[in-house]
């Protein structure tokens, strides 16, 4: 399984595949996670999980973009995205990756798309979270979002569970009162800076979890795993935790019986809905996660 792992994530990462699948369309099941090719489309799913109480976050596809028109393009596209969803009265909020905007042609460049992406929010009153990419990125994502988190109120981003910095930068972020997405971690990282370990790496998940909880800030727990959703009920039974700190988020397609009985139970379930045409790595990353998915599982919601 840790063989098949490492493949996906590898291929996650391979450009000229990325190309291809960009050129022939959704495959091997890949519609099952990914809510269409376009912005209309995605409008349309994101109505269909609205009338079943689902809020969602948004991402339009596509990651690691190493030219400045492509970055500039992405972030138009977005700002499209956002005004777009500012029509619909939705719970609808956004998320984006750095390496979309520019990243890794220079931190400025990243930090200009994303000022026109939250200005273009804050007059939508859209939250914006940057996803967290591979731990080369991490440093970076983290500066950027502290220097952003002082202009703008509705800015979050995430923490990964499996990094050993990670304690670390929940202290440093603390005091930005920050609204954080809490995650595993999706990317094939070393053991030089990850755990690799589901125990290491679920035991770290908790103590952040209990971390954010009790400091007193918004926290949106991000994963399928029972156990951990277990834990995070219990913990807000125990310290009283208001249900308006915190949310669960699932991704579209994946464990949909669970999203809607997390609903029902009177918690806050948001959808992380990617579309676009870029969706070869993402796709890559969700088999590297449950690699005997594409094959066995439909979406509900979809039939596809
Ligand atoms: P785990 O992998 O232990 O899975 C628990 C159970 O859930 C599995 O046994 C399986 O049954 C089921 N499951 C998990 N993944 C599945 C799949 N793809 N298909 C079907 N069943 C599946 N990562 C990151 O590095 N940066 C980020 O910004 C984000 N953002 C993000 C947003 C949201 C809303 C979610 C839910 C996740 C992310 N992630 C992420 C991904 C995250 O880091 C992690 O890789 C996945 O959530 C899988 O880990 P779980 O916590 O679900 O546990």
């Amino acid at each position: 399984m840790t063989a098949l792992r490492n493949i996906f994530l590898f291929l996650s990462k391979n450009k000229r595949l990325t190309m291809v699948a960009k050129k022939y369309g959704f495959r091997f099941g890949a519609s099952r996670y990914i809510a269409g090719k376009n912005i209309t489309e995605a409008v349309e799913v994101i109505k269909s999980l609205d009338r079943k109480g689902l809020s969602v976050t948004v991402d339009c596809l596509g990651e690691f973009v190493d030219n400045e028109a492509e970055a500039n393009a992405t972030a138009n596209h977005l700002v499209k995205l956002i005004e777009t969803l500012g029509q619909e009265s939705l719970d609808a909020e956004i998320s984006v990756k750095l390496t979309s905007l520019g990243l890794d042609i220079s931190n400025d460049l990243a930090l200009r798309n994303m000022k026109r992406i939250l200005d273009a929010a804050e007059q939508q009153n859209i939250f914006v979270t940057i996803d967290m990419e591979d731990s080369l990125r991490c440093g970076q994502t983290l500066e950027i979002f502290t220097l952003l988190k002082l202009s703008y109120k509705d800015i979050g981003t995430v923490i990964q569970a499996y990094l050993y910095r990670t304690m670390e930068d929940m202290h440093v972020l603390n005091p930005y009162s920050p609204s954080l997405r809490l995650v595993k971690g999706a990317y094939k990282e070393s053991p030089e800076v990850a755990f690799s370990e589901k125990q290491a790496i679920d035991d770290n998940f908790k103590k952040i979890i209990e971390m954010h909880l009790r400091n007193g800030h918004y926290t949106a727990i991000a994963t399928h795993d029972d156990d951990i959703i277990e834990y995070t009920k219990q913990l807000v039974t125990k310290y009283q935790i208001p249900y308006s700190q915190f949310e669960f988020q699932l991704l579209y397609g994946v464990k949909v019986d669970r999203q809607l009985e997390l609903r029902r139970e009177g918690y806050k379930v948001r959808l992380y809905v990617p579309f676009g045409e870029d969706w070869f790595g993402y796709y890559m990353r969700r088999m590297a996660e449950y690699p005997a998915n594409p094959f066995l599982h439909k979406n509900k919601f979809t039939g596809k």
